[in-house]
């Protein structure tokens, strides 16, 4: 089972970026343990990270042709950007939304996703262990299908 993992704007500064917020984990360390999770699930990933939306987009049409579904950290695009919801909607590939941080808990505008309705679903709050447990609600719900 192949999945796509997308980091979507400013994720490559992990490690440095209000790590009070964030955590001190790199990018390079969550791909290392997503990768790590996957082997253990018997899953597969290619990861990808854009600061530009329309490369993002581009992403998620060619990688359908080749994955089952997606995990993404749409990073401030998940606030922002209808695209990127008609995107996922437009390849029809499951997809689980992540974010280290407590979007809920924070300003105002980043408590509305443009996504999350169409998510299979959502983990949010947890640092790293966001992203290793979307990767395992995904994987558990691709085999479901299966
Ligand atoms: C984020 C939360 C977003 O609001 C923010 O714009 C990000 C990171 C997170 O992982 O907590 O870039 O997606």
């Amino acid at each position: 089972m192949k999945i796509a993992v997308i980091h979507g704007p400013n994720l490559r500064l992990l490690g440095t970026r209000e790590p009070e917020v964030y955590g001190t984990d790199t990018l390079d360390d969550v791909n290392r343990r997503l990768a790590q999770t996957a082997t253990e699930l018997g899953a597969e990933i290619e990861t990808f990270q854009s600061n530009h939306e329309g490369e993002i987009l581009d992403f998620i049409e060619e990688a359908a042709k080749r994955v089952e579904g997606f995990l993404i950290n749409p990073g401030a695009l998940t606030h922002t950007s209808i695209a990127l919801l008609d995107a996922f909607l437009g390849v029809q590939r499951p997809f689980v939304e992540v974010h280290l941080s407590n979007i809920s808990g924070r300003e105002r505008f980043r408590r509305h996703s443009y996504l999350s309705g169409a998510a299979s679903g959502v983990v949010y709050g947890l640092g790293v262990q966001s992203y290793l447990l979307g990767l395992r609600g995904l994987v558990a719900r691709l085999g479901d299908r299966s």
